[in-house]
């Protein structure tokens, strides 16, 4: 199924701090704003990690705003004959436009990039409502996420 016309789905770029991308991401949790020039340098350390990290957006052409995120970065394992794993991170798609498959066509996108890396299996946490979405996705519950905040 093709995304609508009027969206365009594409690699986050080192300007995308001006679209919008973390004003999208606020749909997920309490975002600070680190100002652009810090934003850019984070996008720079994730391309200098090579074949790590991968940010996928979808922009609104008409208005040149960002209405969809997701990342994957790939861990590279010693196990597995040196197996690689895809970890799904930072779904948010714009309020106004849940609902609408751009939350599907991302982890889409990142699927493919994280079967395409070689990764023998892609993961992710989710609270137990976005269950369902997921499942729609293909994926399936395993196993239970532990976390240690600092
Ligand atoms: N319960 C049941 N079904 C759901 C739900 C839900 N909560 N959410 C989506 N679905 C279904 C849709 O109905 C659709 O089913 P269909 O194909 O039968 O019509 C299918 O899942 C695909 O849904 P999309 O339209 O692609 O969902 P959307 O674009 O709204 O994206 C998302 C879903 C990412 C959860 C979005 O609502 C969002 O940004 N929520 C707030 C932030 C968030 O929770 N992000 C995920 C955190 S987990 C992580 O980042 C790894």
């Amino acid at each position: 199924e093709q995304l609508h016309s009027d969206l365009h789905i594409r690699p986050l770029a080192s300007t995308d701090y001006r679209r919008g991308h973390l004003s999208v991401l606020s749909v997920l949790t309490v975002v600070t704003d680190p100002g652009e020039d810090a934003w850019v340098a984070q996008f720079n350390l994730w391309k200098s990690a090579l074949h790590t990290y991968y940010g996928i957006v979808i922009v609104d052409k008409a208005s040149d705003r960002i209405v969809a995120v997701g990342t994957i970065f790939v861990e590279r394992k010693f196990l597995r004959g040196l197996g690689s794993v895809g970890h799904i991170e930072d779904i948010a798609v714009d309020e106004r436009q849940q609902g609408k498959k751009l939350g599907l066509r991302v982890i889409q996108a990142l699927t493919r990039i994280s079967e395409n890396s070689g990764c023998y299996k892609t993961i992710l946490n989710c609270s137990d409502k976005n269950i369902p979405f997921y499942e729609k996705c293909g994926y399936q519950k395993k196993e239970n996420e532990m976390a240690k905040y600092a």
